[in-house]
């Protein structure tokens, strides 16, 4: 049995940090996961969709890293219907963005996640944005699941590979394309056999819940009382899939094929955000302990082998990244995940995980 495991230092392929207070709370728990960098979500009340805000919101961050301590954010520019081919070009030369996001909206505004009303609501309207991308070979990060209202929520992935990513494949073959926190079984498959620079995020905690988690809760209180019933806490967009789907996604990814890499999208929202009995904020919070999340995962399914590739090399190049020449250490020894940070409560908070990272 395996008991120490050295691995490159982490790259998050995908995190949500906010600003200002919740910013400033939730930044040091990706940095104590000795994370180098991480790729930073730009839906904000003011997203990053031009050059000049994206600097501000990179400055912000950087102003909240102690001295020292070698993280660098790699940023994404937010795409919306007025996106020019210029602006991302310019962002991309001056430095500043590494890649591309989409977030898709409904006719009305209406998005399909947290932070998505300014999304694109005409995908192939966007056709010379993704023509400049593929000749400069910029990275295309896609939050797919169709927004429609009428799509079952549980099939909004599968609707969205067909409708939305095949035909894009077809017209930009070598655009490269990352499916962002991938959950479907079906797509899964795609992208395991796929021959175009497609690749996928996986969340620790996709690998972990099913869609019962949603409905039968699974809190502990403080107490150490267990209580049954809806559990917000577990509601995440997209929203965790059937049994069936979490195993074929994370047979995947354990069994170390590199078109899968962790991107935790670890979405903080204040308590009282995600407590509402209408409109509950979709988000889960695992930036304290993702690394030890994920060890967990790989350790059940005896593929620890496969864990630093998945951790912190599989495509980090293509967001312009080297594999970390340093190495950070988890050893099998029991530690318990937080409750809390701040006002956040923290995904399976209060269970005790069999790793450590040093
Ligand atoms: O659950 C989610 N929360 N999914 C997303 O795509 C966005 C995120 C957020 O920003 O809270
Ligand atoms: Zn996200």
């Amino acid at each position: 049995m395996q008991n120490v495991i050295k691995v490159p230092l982490f790259f998050d392929r995908h995190l949500h940090l906010r600003e200002g207070d919740m910013l400033k709370t939730v930044l040091p728990c990706t940095i104590n996961q000795h994370a180098t960098g991480a790729v930073i979500m730009g839906n904000l009340k003011e997203p990053t969709s031009s050059v000049e805000r994206t600097i501000a919101y990179w400055d912000e961050i950087m102003s909240h890293i102690p001295p020292g301590v070698d993280f660098k954010p790699t940023m994404a520019a937010y795409l919306t219907d007025q996106t020019t081919p210029e602006e991302i070009v310019r962002g991309v030369k001056e430095g500043v963005w590494q890649a591309v996001k989409l977030y898709m909206a409904d006719q009305n505004g209406q998005g399909g996640t947290t932070g998505s009303a300014h999304g694109v609501k005409n995908l192939r309207g966007r056709n010379k944005v993704f023509e400049a991308m593929q000749k400069y070979h910029i990275p295309l990060l896609g939050h797919f699941e169709a927004v429609e209202k009428e799509v079952d929520e549980f099939d909004r992935e599968i609707v969205s590979l067909n409708r939305d990513l095949i035909p894009l494949l077809r017209d930009f073959p070598e655009l490269p394309i990352v499916f962002e926190h991938l959950t479907d079984g079906r797509v899964a498959d795609f992208i395991a056999q796929s021959s175009h620079e497609l690749y996928a995020t996986v969340t620790a905690h996709h690998l972990i819940m099913n869609r019962n988690w949603m409905f039968n809760g699974g809190v502990w209180n403080e107490d150490g009382k267990y209580h049954g019933g809806m559990n917000p806490g577990h509601y995440c967009k997209p929203v965790p899939k059937r049994e069936e789907h979490r195993l074929r996604v994370r047979k995947h990814v354990t069994s170390g094929n590199r078109r899968f890499g962790a991107g935790t999208d670890s979405a903080p929202h204040d308590e009282t955000a995600k407590s509402h009995c209408y409109g509950c904020a979709a988000g889960i919070f695992t930036a304290p302990k993702a690394v030890e999340l994920y060890t967990t995962v790989f350790d059940e399914d005896n593929a620890l082998e496969h864990l630093g590739a998945f951790l912190s090399e599989n495509f980090v190049n293509l967001y312009g990244r080297t594999i970390s020449s340093k190495m950070m250490t988890l050893r099998r020894i029991p530690s318990t995940i937080p409750q809390k940070v701040g006002n956040v409560q923290v995904f399976m908070g209060g269970t005790e995980l069999p790793w450590t990272l040093e």
